[in-house]
């Protein structure tokens, strides 16, 4: 998966890459920024996706798609597509130049709007990525383990440098009797939760 990743998929990820470095420094408002995850969390995601059981793939935090191309590294190895939830317009305008610059368009589905309007139509989920902002993740957490097929994963990111305000949903996960879960020292920290 990581060492033929394919030219189109490479050079936006710099893009991307170089894009966050900037926006992190320049002064660029909070929300405006892509806040993408590391490298390493790309590949962690990927290995975690394309090990799922069978299922849908959901992703809920677009922002400009780079965490969605590591998955989508993952879609092409499982022969498989991911749906990647991203509430600001903004934001979508940039995944989908993402998503056509990568030529990922046939694996990854876009959907722009409150994942938590869409949760309900979802069934037999067996990955879902969460990074999206710090105060839905316990209502996110909530709405999608109810619907994990067995063996199924939930990966939420920022675990460690976001720890105190996502202890509450921490506290759930960690002591839920439907799942097995650790907080992985990866990146900014990721939650990974395995459906019993
Ligand atoms: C940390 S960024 C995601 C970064 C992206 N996963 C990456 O690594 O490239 C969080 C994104 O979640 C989006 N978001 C926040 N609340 C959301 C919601 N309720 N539904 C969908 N997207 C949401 C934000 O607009 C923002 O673009």
């Amino acid at each position: 998966m990581f060492l033929d990743i394919p030219a189109p998929i490479l050079l936006r990820m710099r893009e991307l890459e170089q894009r966050d470095a900037l926006d992190r420094n320049d002064g660029t408002p909070r929300l405006d920024r892509l806040r993408q995850i590391p490298p390493d969390t790309g590949k962690f995601i990927a290995l975690l996706a394309a090990s799922a059981p069978e299922g849908d793939w959901i992703e809920i935090g677009t922002s400009a798609a780079y965490s969605t191309l590591w998955l989508a590294l993952a879609c092409r190895e499982r022969n498989h597509t991911i749906t990647t939830f991203e509430i600001m317009a903004s934001k979508s305008a940039i995944a989908t130049e993402t998503i056509a610059a990568a030529g990922v368009g046939d694996v990854v589905r876009r959907v722009e709007g409150d994942f938590l309007d869409y949760v309900g139509d979802l069934d037999d989920v067996s990955f879902c990525f969460l990074d999206a902002e710090k105060e839905i993740y316990l209502s996110c957490y909530e709405a999608v383990v109810p619907k994990l097929v067995a063996g199924g994963l939930l990966v939420a990111d920022n675990a460690i440098d976001h720890q105190a305000t996502l202890q509450p949903m921490l506290d759930v996960a960690l002591f839920d009797p439907r799942v097995d879960a650790l907080i992985v020292p990866i990146g900014k920290g990721e939650l990974v939760c395995r459906k019993r």
